[in-house]
């Protein structure tokens, strides 16, 4: 049925000269996206990006532009965004574990708004804020009662290091109160990633605004008033599988009642509502673009092996929390697979151990060396999630597209290099 045309006559995604592997991101999906978010979210609400998903220069600079905020979690991460425009004092700073040395950084870079995950780290942040003689703002991440179901990976409501229990703040509020250079201002409360439906997002976030309620008249007792309702997100998009991101167009208007019916202040910020989001920002805005080295048959078995594989893509699937991968592979766009019949095929990557499977029963069609494949929707999570450093590989090229201005050049093309500095 179809068959991979050669790579030079493959066309359109890598321009002469690009080799694969190589990941491509498209800016005017990215903007699309951003766009597509912020028009189902309800007004006023602040949204922001997280870069763990992808922290690509030219990515960061567009959500940006778009009018998105950023959340960092570890210095990298910080300095990325900071090199993007982002006024440090506009970042939220996450993550369950900070070192002194890490916090004392974003505090000097001008951090000005915490996350934190117990009342260690309220006390580790007014112990470093003090030394710097400024006070910061904090929102308490909360670990709710329940897991909300839907969810591609829990990460509250079971045990777990993000967040304190809503009951232990029921139970001992004071450990959660102002300390002399922290204000608490609000709570985070980020359940947990790729919900897949507009309902399972709709009943995340009616669960979390009455966790809200409640856990603010608790700590209003200890003289904290909470005017900051972080809901975090996981709004969902396809990773590595063919197909759209999930469509949200349904979501502002029953999320707006809903906040009305259980929130009375927040259309005039009390409390001021906050939304997160990587995978659906980015997601569908990449691509993986791969090159066949080898195809033989195995004990009757047709195996192919690319030159892209687990160091590249689908790194942290082996961790066993996430879904194991399967990557999508299609012909590159304008060319199409045609010949003869689909054949069961393993397909590898080029790492020298059997670990390195993307799939052990694709259904392709006979591949042969230099045929070129790509896989769709790998903007999130993809290349910055994967086992880089593995087996010495050079790291796949980032070419940076925006598809919205046809016929100019290519935003921007590099590879990143580890490389080993003193300690
Ligand atoms: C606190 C927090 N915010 C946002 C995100 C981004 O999630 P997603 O990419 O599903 O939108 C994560 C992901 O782990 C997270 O931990």
């Amino acid at each position: 049925m179809n068959r991979a045309a050669p790579a030079e006559g493959s066309g359109s995604l890598l321009p002469a000269g690009v080799d694969t592997p190589a990941y491509v991101y498209d800016l005017a999906e990215v903007r699309a996206n951003a766009g597509r978010l912020r028009s189902a979210l309800p007004e006023p609400s602040r949204l922001y990006y997280s870069l763990k998903a992808n922290p690509h220069p030219e990515v960061l600079r567009t959500l940006r532009a778009s009018g998105v905020l950023a959340e960092v979690c570890s210095p990298g991460e910080l300095d990325s965004a900071i090199a993007a425009g982002w006024a440090p004092e506009t970042l939220l700073y996450t993550g369950p574990g900070k070192r002194d040395g890490d916090v004392a950084r974003a505090l000097d870079a001008g951090v000005r708004e915490f996350s934190v995950d117990s009342p260690t780290a309220l006390d580790q942040l007014d112990r470093l804020a003090a030394e710097q003689r400024v006070g910061v703002r904090v929102l308490l991440r909360v670990n709710d009662d329940q897991p909300v179901p839907g969810q591609a990976l829990a990460m509250t409501g079971v045990p777990s290091p993000f967040g304190v229990d809503a009951a232990w703040v029921r139970t001992q509020p004071a450990l959660f109160a102002h300390r002399p250079h922290v204000e608490v201002v609000g709570l985070h409360l980020y359940m947990g990633t790729n919900l897949e439906t507009v309902e399972a997002l709709l009943a995340q976030f009616t669960r979390s605004v009455r966790t809200f309620a409640a856990l603010a008249s608790v700590l209003r007792g200890e003289g904290v008033e909470l005017r900051v309702l972080d809901l975090g997100g996981g709004f969902g998009a396809p990773f590595a599988t063919a197909g759209a991101a999930l469509d949200l167009t349904s979501l502002a208007e029953p999320l707006a009642g809903m906040l009305d019916a259980e929130l009375p202040g927040w259309r005039v910020g009390a409390p001021s509502v906050v939304f997160e989001s990587g995978r659906y920002l980015v997601g569908t805005a990449g691509t993986l673009v791969t090159t066949v080295l080898e195809a033989k048959t195995s004990q009757g078995r047709e195996i192919v092996v690319l030159d892209s594989g687990i160091n590249h893509l689908g790194g942290m699937s082996g961790l066993r929390r996430l879904p194991p991968l399967t990557p999508h592979l299609d012909p590159p766009a304008g060319a199409s697979f045609s010949g003869p019949e689909l054949v069961e095929t393993i397909v590898c990557g080029p790492l020298c151990t059997p670990l390195d499977t993307w799939n052990r029963r694709a259904r392709l069609p006979r591949l042969t060396p230099g045929d070129r494949l790509t896989v769709p929707n790998v903007g999130a999570y993809g290349l910055y999630a994967s086992l880089v450093a593995f087996l010495g590989h050079p790291l796949p090229a980032e070419l940076v597209v925006d598809s919205s201005r046809p016929g100019e050049p290519p935003v921007h093309l590099s590879r990143l290099a580890l490389v080993r500095g003193t300690a």
